[in-house]
């Protein structure tokens, strides 16, 4: 890395110096490029460096604000004797870069709220801690920064606490769980920011997801204790349009651009994953979240790429595993933020564009990836790239025992899949529409790419389990919302032929034929549904549909009641009821 970012110094400086010949931009020649810090340090007269002068400006500055009573750190660095009797150990981690954490390498697009020491800074801290940490002068000391305690933005306009504590054991292996919290608003509300405070220094990071449904209540109730299990996210809980709000210590409140405020629809639940690590003594977790809300709607809203790629087959051993997978883009496109996610075998992960003129731009490189610290990034300023540009991630992965990270020990072979002793390899980017008015356009690509995602990755599950019948159901949901409903239903009628009792199914046939407007099989397949599962009120709503079209007024009536008793409150089988009530006044009135 070091001879790289010198040389761009050098040809800088020569691309500057043959401007001021030609007397064009003289001032060229002062400007230093910005990205480039010095690349070595000088080393001081032996005794000159001291903690007061030196040392505690650094360390007040980089290292106070998580090693301080109530936050992250494990340990406080706000004293002489805090900092001087690890003075080693700092200049350890300070070296090998693992503090203060931040993962990406410098040199490419610059991102906000970056922590990273000089090369300068590491010097020094180098330098003292090998002549014996000296504490100097007393009248050199600065003051502490003040930092804000508590809520980092003020109070919140709203705070919302966990229900109930989650108890987690003094050890074992690290625990991923996700919390269901209940915001009690009767209206939307638009977001400008949210911060997570967890209550505990074993939370290690955090997803905050919005659940508009009950459905990740019910996975609750079938959970003993507050929450339920596993990395996997809830199908109906997602971030909202665009934005990441992923949490890690330090990170404080997660904050959306000007003008991309988030809506948090009335009523709905957080659903907050987190990723616990026991340490040593049972602690009950109990985190709250405040919002902070603004009266102002966004005028415009991100939206997210998500590229993954399943093929993942990693032998034991191999210490450079590589993967890449690319989107094309459909409009040119400002990114705003991007977010890479693997597991534990993730070495160097990249984030590239390769442009149209065929330049490859560098989004992110994370040289040495570490799970612990996974986040996402803001750019400083939005990157333009341009239609027809190649976004992609370029990931590799170290499965031998030089990755001290490996959980598998002896190494074993790893596929892809959701445990965190499987791996997986995604890249996210929040974007914008560079011309506002070509958003829905963005947006209906990338519905197409996840829809065709859902088939990649379903035909990966089949490939792992021929008799996988919930992957096809899954793939033929896919085909048909991509407008294929012919192979939708070509490859359900097999499956059912081999296996006629699946009621999902029987259910997904229905509405691929209902597509096709052949009512009378479609609601064949509503009615094979309720012989199977009698409670299952959108089989009857939809029967009820069929029954409309096909003229059968009073069975499609007898239909809808019965929904609606299955579900009070449906506004769909209601306006059904009406539509069908209506038809058979018509009738009788005829
Ligand atoms: C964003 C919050 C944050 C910042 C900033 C930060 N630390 Fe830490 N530090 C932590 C946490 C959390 C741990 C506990 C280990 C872990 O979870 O990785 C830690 C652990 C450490 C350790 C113990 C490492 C080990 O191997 O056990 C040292 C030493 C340390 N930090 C020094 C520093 C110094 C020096 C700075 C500033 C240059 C700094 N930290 C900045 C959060 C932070």
């Amino acid at each position: 890395m070091r001879p790289k970012r010198s040389g761009r110094f050098r040809a800088l400086l020569a691309g500057g110096l043959a401007l001021a010949l030609v007397g064009a931009a003289g001032w060229f020649l002062f400007a230093r490029p910005k990205n480039v810090a010095p690349q070595y340090y000088v080393t001081r007269p032996r005794g000159s460096v001291t903690f007061n002068k030196n040392i505690a400006p650094i360390v007040f500055e980089n290292c106070g604000g998580c090693h301080r009573p109530g936050e992250a750190g494990p340990f406080n660095l706000l004293t002489y004797v805090d900092v001087s009797k690890r003075a080693k150990q700092i200049a350890e981690v300070t070296k090998s870069r693992l503090m203060p954490p931040w993962l990406p390498e410098d040199g490419h697009e610059e991102f906000l709220d970056k922590r990273r020491l000089s090369v300068e800074q590491i010097g020094l801290i180098n330098q003292w801690a090998a002549e014996g940490a000296p504490e100097g002068n007393a009248a050199d000391l600065p003051p502490l920064p003040k930092w804000t305690e508590g809520w980092q933005l003020g109070p919140p306009d709203l705070v919302v606490t966990m229900p109930e504590s989650y108890s987690l054991p003094a050890d074992g292996v690290d625990v991923y769980r996700n919390f269901i919290i209940p915001v009690p608003t009767t209206e939307k509300r638009f977001v400008w920011a949210v911060e997570l405070r967890p209550s505990s220094k074993a939370v290690h990071h955090a997803f905050i997801r919005i659940d508009p449904t009950r459905e990740s209540r019910r996975l609750d109730e079938k959970d003993p204790g507050p929450g339920f299990g596993g990395m996997t996210k809830p199908p109906t809980a997602d971030t909202p349009a665009g934005h990441f709000l992923g949490w890690q210590p330090g990170r404080g409140p997660a904050r959306a651009p000007d003008g991309l405020a988030w809506t948090l629809p009335a009523g709905a639940d957080v659903v907050l994953l987190m990723h616990m690590q026991p340490r040593g003594k049972r602690e009950m977790i109990r985190p709250s979240i405040g919002f902070y809300f603004t009266e102002t709607p966004p005028t415009n809203t991100p939206t997210k790429i998500s590229i993954f790629t399943y093929d993942i087959d990693i032998p034991a051993g191999a210490t450079n595993y590589t993967i890449e997978q690319t989107f094309s883009l459909p409009v040119d496109v400002d990114l705003l933020s991007i977010l890479p996610h693997c597991h534990y075998l993730g070495r160097r992960l990249e984030g590239f564009a390769m442009m149209p003129d065929q330049s490859r731009k560098t989004l992110l490189v994370i040289p040495d990836w570490d799970f612990n610290w996974q986040s996402d990034y803001r750019y400083e300023k939005p990157v333009y790239l341009p239609k027809g540009t190649q976004v992609g991630l370029r990931f590799s992965y170290d499965n031998s025992t030089n990755n001290v990270r490996n959980p598998n020990q002896p190494p074993t072979r790893v596929k892809y899949g959701l445990q965190t002793t499987n791996e997986m390899g995604e890249l996210h980017l929040q974007i914008l529409a560079h011309h506002p008015e070509e958003q829905p356009q963005l947006e209906e690509a990338l519905n197409q790419y996840a829809l065709k995602d859902i088939v990649t990755l379903n035909q990966h599950r089949l490939r792992e389990n021929r008799n996988d019948t919930e992957a096809l159901v899954e793939i033929a949901k896919a085909k048909l919302m991509l407008g294929d409903a012919a192979n939708a239903v070509r490859l359900l009628q097999r499956l059912l032929a081999g296996q006629p009792g699946n009621t999902e199914a029987h259910y997904t046939l229905g509405i691929a034929l209902m597509d096709r407007s052949n009512y009378r099989e479609a609601e064949a397949q509503f009615l094979e549904t309720l012989t199977l599962d009698p409670e299952n009120y959108r089989a009857r709503n939809n029967a009820g549909i069929c029954s409309l079209r096909l003229g059968k007024l009073d069975d499609a009536a007898a239909h809808f009641q019965e929904a609606l008793r299955l579900h009070p409150g449906d506004t769909i089988a209601e306006a059904n009821l009406r539509l069908a009530v209506q038809a058979r006044r018509g009738q009788s009135g005829k």
